[in-house]
């Protein structure tokens, strides 16, 4: 089966699953999951942040954060388009109690006026902004330039508010930047990305950051129910993941690419390669009387699962490790047939 719906459907390495079975474990609870300290050490130092704690998904780990930044009733500013408004159930409205000031630009960058524009100063009437939450990449696969980061990070201390990254794909990011992951997370105080996309690992994200932060987060996802007992059997791929997963990233971008462009000899495809930066591939289908069902139903016949329209006539691929220039090749044969 080719699959392109996201990089969430990686499988775990076989020599993920061997260190799974292996894995020296613990009440990590108690603090005694040797592998989970090792990931969660290993982690914090790649993101150069102090300490690391280790929770079940990307979304778990933003709204720890925002649950660990902020108190009920406070504001917080982030792109109209981020993952934590759109695709978070409203937890943080549900968990954190927080409102939204939300950053409308159409690319879903969000520069320095828009975090000075989103501050409330200390007016009585106003909620307190207490968190700006930045994201790179984006959800929408496009990447956020360094400087930009930098500059809506600096506006936001500046006011005295601390900065979220939501960096499910920090590593593509990074890669896509050619620049260390250390250098994005710098922007912020805290961090999260993800182990169980790009990376393969069954399960898993982390949040990163201060000593402090990390302490308050670890009782936060207590509360929550996160707090896991023999958890190093999740660690040990999490660990393989950062230690050479993410060295075999650009393959996915080079696939990604190879995609686009072939995507873009299509007829009734319209998909600009220059904008694919990371792993995800966005295209339209300009067909009169394209049926998304039936081109779906087409693709699964040919052993090609694919998701349907994220938007009127708009598309998206994800390549990742399951996922080959050959598969590429046939993915294209059968769009050539439907078209026709
Ligand atoms: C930018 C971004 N943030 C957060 C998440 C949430 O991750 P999870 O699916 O593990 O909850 C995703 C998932 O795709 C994402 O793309």
């Amino acid at each position: 089966m080719i699959d392109l719906r996201s990089d969430t459907v990686t499988q775990p390495t076989d020599e993920m699953r061997k260190a799974m079975a292996e894995a020296l474990v613990g009440d990590d609870v108690y603090g005694d999951d040797p592998t989970m300290n090792r990931l969660e050490e290993l982690a914090a130092k790649k993101m150069g942040k102090e300490a690391a704690v280790f929770v079940v998904s990307g979304t778990m780990g933003n709204q720890l954060a925002v649950m660990t930044h902020t108190k009920r009733g406070d504001e917080i500013i982030l792109g109209k388009y981020s993952h934590v408004v759109r695709y978070e159930c409203g937890a943080a409205a549900a968990l954190s109690q927080v409102s939204f000031c939300q950053v409308d630009n159409p690319n879903g960058f969000i520069y320095p006026e828009d975090a000075a524009n989103g501050f409330r100063g200390s007016d009585i009437h106003f909620p307190k902004t207490a968190l700006l939450c930045l994201e790179n990449a984006l959800a929408g696969g496009r990447v956020v330039p360094l400087e930009i980061m930098k500059a809506a990070s600096s506006a936001a201390h500046e006011r005295g508010v601390p900065v979220h990254l939501d960096g499910a794909r920090i590593f593509n990011a990074a890669l896509s930047l050619g620049i260390d992951v250390k250098e994005i997370a710098a922007c912020a105080d805290s961090v999260m990305f993800c182990l169980s996309k790009g990376l393969c690992a069954p399960v898993g994200s982390i949040l990163a950051g201060s000593k402090a932060f990390i302490d308050k987060a670890r009782r936060n996802r207590k509360m929550l129910g996160g707090g896991m007992r023999q958890s190093g059997v999740l660690a040990a791929p999490g660990i393989i993941a950062l230690e050479k997963m993410t060295l075999r990233l650009g393959e996915d971008h080079e696939n990604a690419k190879y995609l686009a462009r072939k995507l873009q000899t299509l007829e009734y495809v319209e998909c600009s390669p220059e904008e694919t930066e990371i792993n995800m591939v966005f295209f339209n289908v300009t067909k009169p009387g394209f049926d998304p069902a039936a081109y779906m139903h087409h693709m699964m016949k040919n052993n090609i699962k694919v998701s349907g329209e994220i938007s009127p006539g708009r598309y998206r691929y994800v390549t990742h490790n399951n996922i080959t220039k050959q598969d590429i090749d046939l993915v294209i044969d059968c769009l050539k047939e439907i078209a026709s």
